[in-house]
């Protein structure tokens, strides 16, 4: 049963209830395709100095529960919605997008290397939003992309291209590598050196063919490695000192 009244009846009604318990005004959340979520708290601004329990400063000279309208950034920038305020003086201005919009680390979950971190903090320091999105991604999911589309131009590899920034051929930079430990009782503990071995081989001469990029993988015997398994797919004579002799080469003894 609807009638002119209900509206106005809720809105009391609320407004009555929020005279006692203010701070019980729910956040309004706000989506957009581009930049993600952007949620108001009316907690925080029925607390700022001249709103304090005033509605009527935003509503409805701002906004009309009647007929929610979408606004754009175009509008704000007008004095419209947000924009009636944030506008530098009265509060910070438009400007600030991630103070709105925020704008976090993004982590990157790759198989076959480990996590890969993407910091807006560091990239907002030389792009707008717009440089990025919805050029090259939607603030949402999207889908994956693989380095050889990345070389092609796609994600990372639209700036990450050895002119606008380095280049994607730079493992590295995006895909962290530590030194590995082996804790060996018998002979003395064993040192893989990430570095030493990235500048001679790219990551998938490793991964996923001999370990995983984590340390959950099985542990592998001398006798293993002397046919051929982890250390010793290299270290056989072959293309690296072998396994079978030169312990002190890689256990600290
Ligand atoms: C600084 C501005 C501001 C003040 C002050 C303010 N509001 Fe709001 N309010 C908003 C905005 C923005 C929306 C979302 C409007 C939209 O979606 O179009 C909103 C929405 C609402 C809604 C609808 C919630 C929903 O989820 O749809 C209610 C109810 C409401 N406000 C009540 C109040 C009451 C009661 C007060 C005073 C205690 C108050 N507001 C003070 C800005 C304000
Ligand atoms: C004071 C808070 C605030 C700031 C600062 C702000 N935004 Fe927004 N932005 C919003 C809100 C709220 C919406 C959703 C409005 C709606 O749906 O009514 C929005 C919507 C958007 C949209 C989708 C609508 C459109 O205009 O295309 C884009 C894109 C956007 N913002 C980008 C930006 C960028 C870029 C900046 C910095 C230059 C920025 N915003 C700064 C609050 C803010
Ligand atoms: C009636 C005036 C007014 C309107 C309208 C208004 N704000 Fe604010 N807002 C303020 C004031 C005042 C502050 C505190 C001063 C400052 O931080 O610059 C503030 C602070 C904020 C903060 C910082 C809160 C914090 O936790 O630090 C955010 C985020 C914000 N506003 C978002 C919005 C969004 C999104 C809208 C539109 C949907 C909006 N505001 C509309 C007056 C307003
Ligand atoms: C240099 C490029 C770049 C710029 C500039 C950039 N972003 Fe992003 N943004 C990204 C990437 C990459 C992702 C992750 C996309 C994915 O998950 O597939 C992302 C994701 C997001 C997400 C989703 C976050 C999440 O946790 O999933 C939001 C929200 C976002 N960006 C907002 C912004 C805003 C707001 C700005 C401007 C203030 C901005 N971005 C500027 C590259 C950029
Ligand atoms: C719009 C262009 C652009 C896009 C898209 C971009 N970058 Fe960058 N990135 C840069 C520039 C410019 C620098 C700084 C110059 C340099 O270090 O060569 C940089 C620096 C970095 C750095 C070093 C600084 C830091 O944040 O630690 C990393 C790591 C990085 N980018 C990762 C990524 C990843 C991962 C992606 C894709 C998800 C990506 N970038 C997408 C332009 C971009
Ligand atoms: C500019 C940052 C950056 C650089 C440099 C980079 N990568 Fe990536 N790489 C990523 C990101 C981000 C993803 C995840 C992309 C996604 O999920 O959309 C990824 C995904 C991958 C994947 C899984 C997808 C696929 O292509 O099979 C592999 C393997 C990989 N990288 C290996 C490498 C190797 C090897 C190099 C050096 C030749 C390299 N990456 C250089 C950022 C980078
Ligand atoms: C010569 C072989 C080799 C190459 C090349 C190599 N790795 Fe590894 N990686 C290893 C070994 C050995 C381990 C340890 C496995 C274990 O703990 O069982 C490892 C472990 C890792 C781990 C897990 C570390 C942890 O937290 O325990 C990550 C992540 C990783 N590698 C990423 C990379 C990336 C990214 C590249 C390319 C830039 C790369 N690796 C190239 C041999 C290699
Ligand atoms: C994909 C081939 C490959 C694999 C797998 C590999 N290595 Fe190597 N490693 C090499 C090559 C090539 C060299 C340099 C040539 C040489 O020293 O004989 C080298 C050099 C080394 C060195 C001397 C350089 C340094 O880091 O100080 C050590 C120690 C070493 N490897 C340990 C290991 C251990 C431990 C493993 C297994 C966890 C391993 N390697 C797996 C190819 C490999
Ligand atoms: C290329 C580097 C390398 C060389 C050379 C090497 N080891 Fe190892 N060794 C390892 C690594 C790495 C492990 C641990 C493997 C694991 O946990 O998956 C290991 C494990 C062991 C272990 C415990 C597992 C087992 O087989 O019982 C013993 C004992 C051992 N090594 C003895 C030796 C002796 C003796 C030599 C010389 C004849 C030698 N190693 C040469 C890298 C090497």
């Amino acid at each position: 049963m609807k009638s002119r009244w209900t509206l106005p009846i809720i809105t009391l009604a609320i407004l009555i209830r929020s005279a006692a318990f203010a701070v019980d005004i729910p956040d309004v959340t706000f989506k957009t395709r581009e930049v993600g979520t952007v949620i108001f708290s009316h907690k925080f601004h029925i607390k700022q100095k001249g709103l304090k329990d005033n509605c009527k400063s935003c509503h409805k000279a701002i906004y009309d529960l009647r007929k929610k309208v979408p606004f754009t950034m175009a509008d704000m920038k007008k004095g419209k919605s947000c924009g009636a305020c944030h506008d530098g003086k009265k509060a910070f201005g438009i400007a600030q997008c991630v103070r709105c919009h925020p704008a976090g680390n993004v982590i990157f979950k790759v198989k076959e290397t480990g996590p890969v971190l993407f910091r807006h903090d560091n990239h907002l320091a030389i792009y707008a939003c717009r440089s990025c999105h919805t050029k090259l991604y939607e603030a949402g999911p999207n889908k994956r992309t693989t380095m050889a589309q990345m070389e092609k131009g796609k994600s990372c590899g639209a700036c990450h291209n050895g002119k606008n920034a380095f280049s994607a051929g730079e493992c590295i930079k995006c895909h962290p590598v530590k030194e590995i430990e082996f804790k060996i009782k018998e002979v003395g503990n064993v040192t893989f050196s990430h570095t030493a071995h990235t500048g001679m081989y790219p990551c998938g001469e490793c991964h996923d063919k001999l370990y995983l990029p984590s340390s959950g993988n099985k542990r592998i015997s001398m006798s293993d490695m002397e046919k051929g398994k982890s250390c010793g797919a290299c270290h056989d004579a072959g293309s690296a000192f072998t396994v079978k002799e030169n312990c002190d080469k890689c256990h600290k003894m």
